[in-house]
């Protein structure tokens, strides 16, 4: 049996930030931005009742009501996620005493914006090997609070957001999958935990912001990901032609727009929603998977395929039957 996608939600902050309004924080212009990255806009939490657990929650019940299935029928919830409201517990336990899915195991993955497909791909191992028939996959990430809001190069690229999907074992569904590390490039997009500080070690207390080395993460994406595409394609025998929608992280729309070129297909197979959105990292997919199903782009039978790529370094790509 394999991962089939019955349902999906997203949950994005009520407060949108313009570039504009990013303007007046650091030494930027709208132009720069949507120039470099195609980024309008992105929604930021504001309020204290907006957290990762709220946002995952808001995403998890909207896709168990796109689904029809109840919390109590879940056997497994995975939430991909960096940026946790706890160390411990993990944000998929607290996400399952707030739906009361007291039947399902739960546990967290990290692998940043790859995080959801790494998740997705975990599902249908679940369900390959007979263990779990019902998966509910959470992306959620408030970045806004590993940002450094005085440096420009990173404060105008992220968002925060939830976008979640139900699983099914099925005959039908996932048809091929795949993903890859390469922790040897792991510097080039960072950001440290607390530093140890107990009776025998001082390390300082200082907490680190996000770091990235955009022209390097480019360079990766735009080699890797494609690559990625062409060897799931190969694995499953298909062209590039033969995918209805490619659903890709949204970091940038020049990384989108450099893919689309490589596999010589027009943009409109390449939904995007960064210009709203930003880089929401393990989100980015599922709540454009969401805004996609929800505008009926999705008939029965559609082939989709999700890719992404992040820290780590990771990818992962999936192959789906709608
Ligand atoms: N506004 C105005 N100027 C800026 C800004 C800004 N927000 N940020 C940087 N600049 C300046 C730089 O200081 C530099 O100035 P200098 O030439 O005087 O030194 C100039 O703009 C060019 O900077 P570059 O870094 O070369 O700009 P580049 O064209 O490479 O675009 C960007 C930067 C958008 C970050 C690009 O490298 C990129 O998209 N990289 C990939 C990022 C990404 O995908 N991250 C996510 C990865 S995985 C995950 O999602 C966590």
């Amino acid at each position: 049996m394999r991962a089939k996608i019955i349902g999906t939600g997203s949950c994005l902050p009520d407060k949108i930030v313009t570039n504009d309004a990013l303007s007046a924080l650091v030494d930027t212009s709208d132009e720069w931005i949507q120039s470099r990255t195609g980024i309008c806009g992105r929604h930021l939490v504001s309020a204290e009742h907006e957290t990762t657990l709220s946002m995952a929650v808001k995403a998890g019940q909207a896709a168990l009501t796109d689904a029809g299935i109840l919390p109590q029928q879940l056997d497994l919830i995975l939430v991909a996620t960096v940026s946790s409201d706890f160390m411990t517990p993990s944000t998929a336990c607290m996400v399952q005493k707030e739906l009361g899915a007291s039947h399902a195991a739960a546990f967290d993955i990290n692998a940043a914006c790859s995080g959801f497909l790494f998740a997705l791909n975990t599902v249908d191992a679940y369900f390959q090997a007979g263990i779990y028939q019902t998966a509910l996959i959470i992306g959620v990430e408030t970045l806004s609070k590993l940002i450094d809001w005085s440096d420009r190069s990173t404060c105008v690229l992220f968002g925060d957001g939830a976008g979640a999907a139900v699983a099914k074992a099925s005959e039908e569904g996932m048809i091929a999958s795949l993903q890859g590390s390469d922790g040897s490039g792991g510097d080039i997009l960072v950001c440290r935990n607390r530093s140890n500080n107990n009776p025998y070690i001082h390390t300082g207390t200082e907490l680190d912001y996000l770091f990235m080395d955009g022209q390097e993460v480019f360079k990766f994406a735009v080699k890797k990901e494609p690559e990625c595409i062409q060897a799931l394609l190969q694995q499953a025998g298909m062209q590039p032609a033969d995918v209805d929608y490619y659903l890709l992280h949204q970091a940038n729309y020049r990384i989108i727009a450099s893919i689309a070129r490589k596999l010589k297909l027009p943009l409109e197979k390449f939904p995007s929603n960064v210009s709203h959105c930003g880089n929401t990292s393990a989100a980015s997919i599922p709540i454009l998977l969401d805004e996609v199903n929800k505008k009926g782009m999705l008939p029965k039978d559609s082939l989709i395929l999700l890719s992404g790529f992040g820290a780590g370094l990771t990818w992962g790509a999936a192959l789906l039957k709608w």
